[in-house]
């Protein structure tokens, strides 16, 4: 019995190893003329005992990044990467050439990295077990190892000499390097430093051991400590001092992106199989990296920006009233103001127009310009802010008034600031700090840059459809908001889990990996613990948005009309179980949290497949193009009720791990009872992929989504964007109109110039090109189903002729 088990465990072990040792070339020693070529789940060379990869990775916006990994964990963690400034396309080749040089080539040639050997030449290449990889010559002396050359992470056993350093990545995802860096100075000192992004250049320290001339060498002990050392080998300072047995544990020092050095553990073996092994932190460095102060240079955070420092001792990056992140995607860029600034020029009739919003325990100390002390008051500090052009903010506490200047910098919340007020000047406008507001002003900006672009490219006519068409968009958007939703939202009938807030967090990490965001939603990886570690996609809605997020409205839609039909309409996204949809597995409303979670799509969005440095092959585009057919053709015709997506665009359309394509993100959409087959609503969609029924005031149908469709169909076929503003030549900016003057001057080999595969595929090329222009067609009765698009493509169903997709024009 005993035997049986422990059999059957094995047997489980082997199973959960498998899908990571497969490719795995297991000789721990690779000669010359070995090589490695860059792919989705290529082949890698493993160290003796598996614990560590040497390989391609691909990283999420394109592009594969040659490098060192722990690969007996779910999270093949990075440890050391070659080229994270210049990412190699597929097809790349990293070899071990005749003459002993370890080269990175991408497939025409050309030289993307070089282990740099000298004179030298190695005879073989080996990963060890410590996760170092070595050039060994003919004598057995070591030429090269990735030790001596760290990027972001050290592992036990691995020393830094006076010198050395290690250089923070951009970001969280993003390999090239970065604003910080952790050096062991030629003058024994240990440092960590800010840079002057994007060179080298060193700002000022922030931490520093204070071991001048005595420092020699940094120890990451095999048995957890991290130490200083002096030249004859003694200690001189521990940063970290807690042991992990080295059988037991895996561990790593790393510089995080964010400017905090973080010792990591992660048991290699859990005793209970339900509770997952993860990184945790065992130190942190500094204590709290948001009070870094810098003459030069923005602080832990970028400029108008503050720092607020996280329970788990890393900096959270904070606009204050009023401004908003520069780009949320990189949070330490900074933040700008939402309104206009105070203008100099005429600053007394403006100074009515500004306001000055409270907030507390923040500031920014290195940004003063001005100091009034003496007693002065409140009022009058507000007063002399107000009147001055060149006032941000003021600070006021204790008689004392402090104003400050743009960028600001070096902010910081902190409780020795509770004392003070800090008065943040606002323009009383302030209609835009209203996060929907700002949204559809955005919306509007981006049209209005559409509408001008193709107002510089084509008739004087259309010149005038379009400020028609422009003018009906801004007064919808301007007099359109949803309506608040029902609180209590329920799911009855509906095959889905209800969580709680508190499970999601946990299986979330606490939020910790942003997946994406949009306006009222961000996405995060999770697992869920009783689902035998599935991953998943949770996304969180803004607790902020007071009107419903337009998913949860769309799931509410079902809800409120609760009666007989709902059950069937529940089902229709609750339910639908096709392959090209992404599936909703559950969801949680719990005061005012309100999340999703939905199976977890581990090669990303289409966007950034499509969009991203390498092009991705013509057979893997068409069979993405089928895909997504399918799953529209599923919503529209195949369930119960039909939806109506209106949201069609390669940002929604993702990538699971065997790269099947699938349909998500239903937030716009639409639902149309049994009987029912036109609706009349507010434009949802994103421009650009919006079908021209949405800009006249008439019933838009499923053929919205045929449109959006045949928009993406020519992205996938081009693999570019449907509107690109810096397209070398004004014909080719939209990409419908140029795909239509290359189809009927019968140059079609224009629109795959440089794909091989494509260029001797054109009979599907022409097809393809047909099925898209009929289904861009203005007049929507004009476009075919999603089914009969599907047919199309199969091949059993004939394509005709299509006639110019705006031919509507000259019937009106
Ligand atoms: C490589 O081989 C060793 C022993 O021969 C084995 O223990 C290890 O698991 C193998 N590694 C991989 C990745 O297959
Ligand atoms: C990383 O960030 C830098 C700076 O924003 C950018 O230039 C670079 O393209 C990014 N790399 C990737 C792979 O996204
Ligand atoms: C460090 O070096 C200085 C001389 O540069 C010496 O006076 C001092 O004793 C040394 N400290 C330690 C702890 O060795
Ligand atoms: C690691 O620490 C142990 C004692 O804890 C010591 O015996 C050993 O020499 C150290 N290893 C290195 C490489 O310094
Ligand atoms: C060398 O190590 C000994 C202890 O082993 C210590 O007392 C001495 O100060 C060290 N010398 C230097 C120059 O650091
Ligand atoms: C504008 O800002 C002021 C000051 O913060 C606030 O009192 C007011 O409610 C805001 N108005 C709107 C419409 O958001």
């Amino acid at each position: 019995m005993a035997l049986q088990i422990s059999y059957l465990l094995s047997l489980l072990l082997l199973a959960l190893l498998l899908p990571y040792s497969t490719t795995a070339q297991n000789s721990s020693n690779q000669y010359q003329g070995s090589s490695l070529t860059a792919q989705e789940k290529g082949p890698y060379w493993a160290s003796p005992l598996g614990h560590f990869a040497f390989g391609f990775q691909h990283i999420e916006n394109g592009g594969f990044l040659l490098a060192i990994w722990f690969n007996k964990i779910p999270e093949n963690t990075i440890v050391w990467s070659a080229n994270g400034d210049n990412l190699a396309p597929a097809g790349s080749k990293v070899e071990l050439t005749k003459g002993g040089q370890l080269e990175l080539k991408d497939p025409t040639g050309i030289e993307i990295w070089t282990s740099e050997l000298g004179g030298l030449g190695a005879d073989y290449a080996a990963l060890l077990d410590t996760g170092n990889f070595v050039l060994v010559s003919q004598d057995g002396s070591l030429l090269w190892q990735s030790f001596n050359h760290p990027t972001n992470t050290m592992l036990p056993t691995q020393t830094l000499r006076l010198g050395s350093k290690l250089v923070a990545h951009y970001s969280e995802r993003n390999y090239s390097n970065g604003r910080f860096q952790f050096q062991l100075a030629t003058n024994g000192l240990l440092v960590l430093q800010t840079l002057a992004y994007p060179i080298d250049w060193v700002n000022t320290d922030y931490w520093s051991s204070g071991t001048i001339n005595n420092g020699s060498q940094l120890v990451f002990n095999e048995s957890g400590p991290i130490y200083l050392t002096t030249t004859n080998g003694s200690i001189l300072m521990t940063l970290s001092s807690k042991s992990f047995s080295k059988q037991d544990y895996y561990q790593r020092a790393v510089l995080e992106y964010d400017g905090v050095l973080i010792h990591y553990v992660y048991p290699k073996s859990s005793t209970n199989r339900l509770m997952a092994s993860t990184w945790s932190i065992s130190f942190i460095m500094p204590p709290n990296i948001c009070k870094i102060t810098e003459n030069i240079g923005s602080g832990a955070c970028g400029f108008n920006s503050y720092c607020e420092l996280g329970g788990d001792g890393r900096p959270n990056c904070k606009c204050p009233t009023g401004y908003t992140l520069i780009d949320p995607k990189d949070v330490m860029k900074g933040c700008r103001q939402d309104f206009l600034p105070q203008s100099c020029y005429e600053a007394s009739s403006e100074t009515d127009q500004f306001a000055l919003s409270e907030m507390e325990s923040v500031n920014w100390p290195f940004t003063d310009y001005g100091h009034y002390g003496g007693g002065v008051t409140e009022d009058w500090c507000r007063k002399a802010c107000l009147g001055d052009c060149f006032c941000a903010l003021a600070v006021f506490g204790g008689g004392h008034c402090w104003m400050k200047k743009f960028p600001l910098s070096n902010g910081f919340r902190d409780q020795s600031y509770a004392g003070t007020k800090v008065l943040i000047k606002i323009r009383k406008d302030n209609s835009t700090s209203n996060p929907s507001d700002a949204d559809l002003k955005k919306k509007n900006h981006s049209t209005v840059r559409l509408i001008l672009s193709v107002l510089l490219s084509s008739s004087m006519f259309l010149n005038l459809l379009f400020l028609l068409a422009a003018f009906l968009l801004a007064f919808r958007f301007k007099y359109w908001k949803p309506k608040a939703c029902n609180p209590y939202l329920v799911m009855p009938g509906m095959n889905l889990r209800s969580h709680t807030y508190e499970e999601l967090t946990e299986a979330t990490n606490g939020f910790r990996e942003e997946l994406g965001r949009g306006a009222f939603a961000k996405v995060y990886k999770g697992v869920l613990e009783y689902e035998d570690r599935k991953p998943v996609a949770v996304k969180r809605m803004n607790d902020l948005v007071k009107d419903c997020d337009m998913e949860f409205k769309a799931m509410n839609d079902l809800v409120k009309d609760c009666d007989m039909e709902f059950k069937a309409e529940a089902s229709a996204i609750g339910s639908t179980n096709h392959r090209n949809l992404v599936k909703l597995l559950g969801y949680c409303n719990e005061g005012q949290h309100r999340l999703l979670v939905y199976e977890f799509m581990s090669n990303g969005s289409l966007a950034s497949f499509l969009f991203g440095g390498s092009r991705p092959y013509w057979y893997r585009r068409i069979q993405v193009a089928l895909e997504t057919a399918r799953g529209l053709f599923y919503l529209h015709e195949e369930c119960s009720t039909q939806i109506i997506h209106c949201d069609i665009k390669p940002q929604n359309i993702l990538l699971d791990d065997s790269f099947t394509a699938k349909i998500s993100d239903f937030g716009l959409a639409k639902l149309l009872k049994v009987d029912q087959t036109r609706t009349t609503t507010g434009i949802r969609g994103t421009k650009g992929y919006v079908a021209p029924e949405w800009f006249r005031n008439v019933p838009v149908t499923i053929k919205v989504d045929v449109y959006s469709f045949g928009i993406l169909l020519l992205e996938l076929i081009c693999c570019r964007k449907s509107f690109e503003a810096e397209a070398k030549d004004e014909d080719q900016m939209i990409l419908a109109d140029w795909v239509y003057d290359c189809y009927k001057d019968r140059k079609l080999k224009l629109l795959v110039d440089n794909d091989v595969e494509a260029t001797n595929d054109m009979k599907r090329v022409e097809k393809y090109v047909m099925i898209a222009i009929w289904c861009i067609q203005e007049d929507p009765s004009l476009r075919p189903t999603m089914k009969k698009v599907v047919q199309m493509m199969e091949g059993s169903a004939e394509v005709s002729i299509p006639p110019g997709p705006s031919s509507f024009i000259s019937s009106m």
